[in-house]
């Protein structure tokens, strides 16, 4: 086992440096004057007028960052807990496309969503790390995101390049959808998936993540903030660093603080804010009504962001289109939750009571 986590101690930090890699495989081939999806050609989704996303954990987070490429486009997109499908019982026709988000395809709450759409009658697709896995095989289509093999229970590559194919996938879907208008600024998103391997390569050589987890280690509870993108990244934020510190972690959209858990910040409560570009006054609003309460506020943003200099601290991403700039975010609050974990010596790569890939309902 030691063997094949290489340079590392844990295969939760290989994955999280593997990424520059896995993101270059996710787009390669997918990317020239447009999105070029060779599973999906243009006219693939016509006649498609709803999109469902059903996915558990961590990639049901994936799946909110991917319909959310739909609505800011005008499509009607949702992302649904795969475990609440049957009980939400959508609506559901042969004019919805339902795509199951699953990096293992075996999980049994996704399966079970998928087969509830196959049986409405609905288009489906998979979005997937695994080549002939059940969802795979059970869905019309699948779109895969050679993220590589993924060993630590806590996904990490498999997150980014999840929400890069989905980010993908939706620009497809847009083009159908609309009959012809694509993402706007599509020339933008391109460029910065592009340029998205070597600004993970940087930051991951730059981050400050591991001095900031030692600064706020004794905290009571840790609280992740974020709108638009950044709010699927904020609670995928709260989630990894619950899964492998064991300590209590909470995202929340960020203009959700005042409507109740602004009762739980003091100054025990980090507060760590994910900034993308997208309406950023509200947020730093937001990161203010926390910093009054006495909450340390750490700001993950550009360097030249007004965040950065009213924050306590900051953790730098680099300045991108506002549709990536979560995944360069999300980057650091993985290191930030492995490194406060390594503090406290939990067993990283299996925390206790979860397993890797979850095959009952
Ligand atoms: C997160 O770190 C977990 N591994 C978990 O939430 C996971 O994302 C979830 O169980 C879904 O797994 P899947 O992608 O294989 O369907």
């Amino acid at each position: 086992e030691q063997a094949g986590k290489g340079e590392y101690d844990h295969f939760m930090l290989k994955e999280i440096y593997e990424q520059p890699t896995s993101l270059a495989q996710a787009v390669e081939g997918r990317i020239d004057d447009g999105i070029d999806l060779e599973e999906f050609p243009p006219g693939a989704f016509e006649g498609i007028d709803r999109v469902q996303f059903v996915a558990c954990g961590t990639s049901y987070h994936a799946a909110m960052y991917g319909a959310l490429s739909l609505t800011q486009a005008g499509v009607d997109a949702r992302a649904l807990l795969a475990n609440e499908y049957g009980a939400s019982s959508p609506p559901v026709d042969d004019r919805t496309l339902v795509v199951a988000v699953t990096q293992s395809g075996e999980t049994a709450d996704t399966l079970s969503a998928l087969r509830r759409a196959v049986r409405k009658g609905a288009r489906t697709v998979t979005v997937t790390n695994v080549v002939g896995s059940t969802a795979a095989r059970e869905a019309d289509d699948s779109l895969l995101i050679r993220a590589g093999p993924e060993i630590g229970v806590a996904a990490t590559k498999t997150f980014s390049s999840q929400a890069v194919a989905l980010t993908l996938l939706a620009g497809r879907i847009v083009e159908d959808a609309l009959a012809g208008d694509g993402l706007s600024d599509l020339d933008s998103l391109l460029a910065a998936a592009d340029r998205l391997p070597g600004d993970i390569e940087r930051l991951l050589t730059e981050s400050d993540a591991a001095e900031i987890a030692r600064r706020y280690r004794d905290s009571r509870s840790y609280f992740f903030l974020g709108r638009g993108q950044g709010y699927p990244v904020a609670l995928e934020g709260a989630l990894k660093f619950k899964e492998i510190t064991y300590e209590h972690a909470e995202g929340f959209a960020s203009g959700e603080l005042k409507h109740g858990p602004l009762a739980l910040v003091t100054e025990e409560t980090p507060v760590f804010t994910v900034f993308t570009g997208i309406e950023d006054d509200r947020t730093l609003a937001n990161a203010e009504e926390a910093a009054t309460r006495g909450a340390p506020v750490i700001a993950i943003c550009p360097a030249d962001h007004p965040a950065a200099d009213v924050a306590d601290a900051h953790l730098e991403i680099p300045e991108t289109d506002p549709r990536l700039a979560g995944l360069l975010a999300n980057v650091q609050l993985q290191l930030l939750s492995y490194h406060a974990a390594e503090l406290l010596d939990r067993p990283i790569d299996k925390p206790r009571n979860l397993a890797k890939s979850v095959t009952v309902e």
